[in-house]
């Protein structure tokens, strides 16, 4: 489905990162992937976990050091001809204190313009760094996104806003780069218990009332949203761009969750 396509996968931080339910999915569709890591101590961690993927680079790129997203554009434009047949944004990032209580009480500039920079703008500047690549390949651009960005959920808040930024984002860069027919889309995943994920107070309750309310009756795992991004990267999806595809087991179209 994908051979040998060259594709980017940001945010693989552990076995559970929805970003290694992805990777390993391109992988086995043959796929050839670029790795980023936030840290070295999350590099250390990538590189036991990468044994069995078909990875060409790794790369550095925290998304907060806009030196470091020039040099995935460098390094895309010197050693792969400037072209990148798809780019994954699976990153998202609040302060802990901004993903528990009640929005009105915690919200703070801080935390809001945190949340709103890794969470959004990292799209927007990673979009804008590779769009030549991504344009030389007509590739596609899929990012994470959470139904707390249009209902409310407890302790998503500032997230909440964030996702509904990212959200905007996907359809403004979807609109801009169609006519060199790259597209852009997000997956709304239902929760599953990451790094990430587990930051947010009540998740495991958030699990339980899921999986009893969607429609499936169960959590969806990283491998099923790896699939759906298989897909959004694939010329199977030709015609879909600036969407939100949830992926969330049927939650959001369940009139009996409240
Ligand atoms: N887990 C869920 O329930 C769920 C549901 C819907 C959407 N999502 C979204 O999926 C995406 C991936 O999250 P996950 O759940 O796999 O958790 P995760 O903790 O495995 O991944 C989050 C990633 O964000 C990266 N990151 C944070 N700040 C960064 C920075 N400054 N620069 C570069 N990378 C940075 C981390 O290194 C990590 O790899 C996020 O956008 C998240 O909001 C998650």
């Amino acid at each position: 489905m994908l051979k040998n396509k060259l594709i980017l996968v940001t945010g693989l931080a552990s076995n559970r990162s929805i970003a290694y339910g992805i990777a390993s999915q391109l992988s086995e569709h043959g796929a050839r992937l670029i790795l980023t890591f936030q840290n070295e101590r999350l590099q250390e961690r990538m590189l036991e976990l990468i044994g069995n993927l078909n990875v060409v680079k790794i790369l550095p790129c925290d998304v907060s050091q806009p030196a470091q997203v020039e040099y995935l554009k460098q390094i895309i434009e010197q050693e792969f001809d400037n072209r990148l047949d798809g780019l994954v944004h699976s990153i998202a990032y609040a302060p802990a204190d901004q993903l528990q209580g009640s929005f009105i009480d915690q919200v703070t500039l801080e935390g809001f313009n945190t949340a709103h920079e890794v969470s959004s703008y990292s799209l927007c500047a990673l979009a804008q760094a590779l769009k030549q690549p991504l344009i030389n390949t007509q590739g596609s651009i899929i990012t994470l996104t959470y139904l707390g960005s249009e209902r409310y959920i407890p302790h998503y808040n500032v997230m909440g806003l964030a996702k509904a930024s990212l959200e905007a984002a996907v359809r403004y860069l979807a609109a801009d780069l169609g006519q060199h027919q790259v597209r852009v889309n997000a997956i709304s995943a239902g929760p599953i218990r990451t790094l990430a994920a587990s930051g947010i107070k009540g998740l495991k309750e958030m699990l339980t009332h899921c999986a009893e309310q969607n429609l499936l009756k169960r959590n969806v795992d990283i491998n099923e949203i790896g699939k759906v991004a298989t897909f959004l990267l694939s010329s199977y999806a030709s015609p879909i761009t600036g969407e939100i595809i949830f992926a969330d087991c049927g939650y959001s179209k369940s009139a009996m969750n409240f």
